[in-house]
């Protein structure tokens, strides 16, 4: 039988990614967006427009429980990736209250709706490796303690608690992904190897000539989005539900993605960027690394992506998109 899945956050980058392998799969895609999306979806749509014709689309707010209660009393899901959220990490420390709003009370509306109307629908919480914040253990696996540092770190730590909650509480099929960074070229511009890839192209293109950005000493954990919803579906696909760290197991500086993004044109990326410290945060998270053992354990799962082909992708994207190439997303 069919399977039918609600993603919120579908517009986003992993929600454009979890659809098309949804669809792939023979799902039949349903997505949470905002109403000021439906009615401007030229501009809101961009990374799913190559699959609209396939997908069913609802007006809700994750702001109001009755709005995402009636999305619940509409149709029957079997799986929900609940994957919207203010995600950018800066934008969390200029207004945290926003961030914890949606992030918060956002994932508890939709856990209470499940509960509520559909307590046998499956549950996917986006966690985040920003839980791990100033890290206990290298590399973090499952156990490894939070001490989130950012107020977008905080909303993930309060999601991850609500929905390990509901599941302990009310017998929910209900799991959080501590998903590492992923990117693609679908990244939003405001992240950094986005805002790395699309720079190195107008620099090559002769539109630009710096790029501005803040600690180049970060270490993150760097992944494709492709693999990553792969691993997200696999965990509703399970006996039990449970929380899985997904990562690469890998870890590389903010100024190592520079220098080969650079290179992937012929640059010298010490050449180009300046250090400006309106990009420093309040509190950095300066290491990220994590142990994917438990996931290619359990759920088979394997990335496909290697670092240094991400960054080919992306860089070759963003060139591809800049020269008014069609097809410019992968
Ligand atoms: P993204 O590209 O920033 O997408 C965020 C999505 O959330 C968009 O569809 C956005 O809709 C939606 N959204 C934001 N605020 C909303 C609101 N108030 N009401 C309804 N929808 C709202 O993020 P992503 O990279 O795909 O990440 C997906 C999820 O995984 C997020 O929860 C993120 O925190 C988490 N995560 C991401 C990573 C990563 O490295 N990418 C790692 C760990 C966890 P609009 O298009 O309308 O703005
Ligand atoms: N965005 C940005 N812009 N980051 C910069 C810059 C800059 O100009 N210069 C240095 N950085 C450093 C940041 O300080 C951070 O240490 C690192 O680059 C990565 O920043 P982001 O790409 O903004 O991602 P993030 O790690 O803060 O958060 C992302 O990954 C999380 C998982 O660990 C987001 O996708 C989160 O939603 C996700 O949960």
């Amino acid at each position: 039988m069919t399977k039918r899945a609600l993603i919120t956050g579908i517009t986003g980058q992993d929600g454009s990614y979890l659809t098309e392998h949804l669809l792939s799969l023979g799902y039949e895609v349903h997505g949470l967006v905002r109403r000021v999306a439906l009615e401007d979806p030229t501009r809101r749509f961009t990374r799913i427009e190559q699959v609209l014709d396939r997908v069913t689309l609802h007006a809700a707010s994750l702001e109001s429980y009755p709005s995402i209660f009636h999305l619940f009393s509409k149709h029957e899901y079997d799986e929900c990736y609940h994957l919207a959220a203010q995600s950018f990490v800066a934008e969390s420390f200029l207004d945290g209250f926003s961030t914890m709003n949606v992030n918060i009370n956002g994932t508890h509306y939709m856990l209470a709706a499940i509960r509520e109307l559909q307590p046998r629908c499956r549950f996917y919480f986006a966690g985040s490796s920003e839980m791990f914040g100033k890290v206990r253990d290298v590399p973090q696996r499952e156990e490894t303690p939070f001490h989130p540092r950012s107020p977008y770190g905080i909303s993930k730590v309060a999601g991850f608690e609500l929905t390990r909650n509901y599941r302990e509480a009310y017998g929910m099929f209900a799991l959080s992904g501590l998903l590492f960074n992923h990117e693609g070229p679908r990244r939003g511009f405001e992240f950094v190897t986005r805002k790395i890839t699309s720079t190195v192209a107008r620099i090559k293109a002769g539109q630009a000539d710096e790029l501005r950005l803040g600690n180049l000493e970060a270490r993150r954990d760097w992944g494709h989005a492709k693999d990553y919803v792969r691993a997200m579906h696999l965990m509703l696909q399970q006996d039990e539900p449970d929380d899985y760290v997904v990562a690469t197991g890998e870890t590389h500086t903010v100024r190592e993605f520079c220098q080969r993004a650079f290179a992937e044109v012929g640059l010298d990326w010490q050449q180009y960027v300046k250090i400006d410290e309106q990009f420093y945060r309040p509190a950095e998270v300066d290491l990220l690394v994590g142990d994917p053992s438990k996931a290619r354990e359990r759920l088979g799962w394997e990335p496909e992506y290697s670092f240094e082909e991400l960054i080919r992708e992306m860089v070759r994207e963003d060139v591809r998109a800049l020269a008014g190439a069609t097809g410019a997303r992968a």
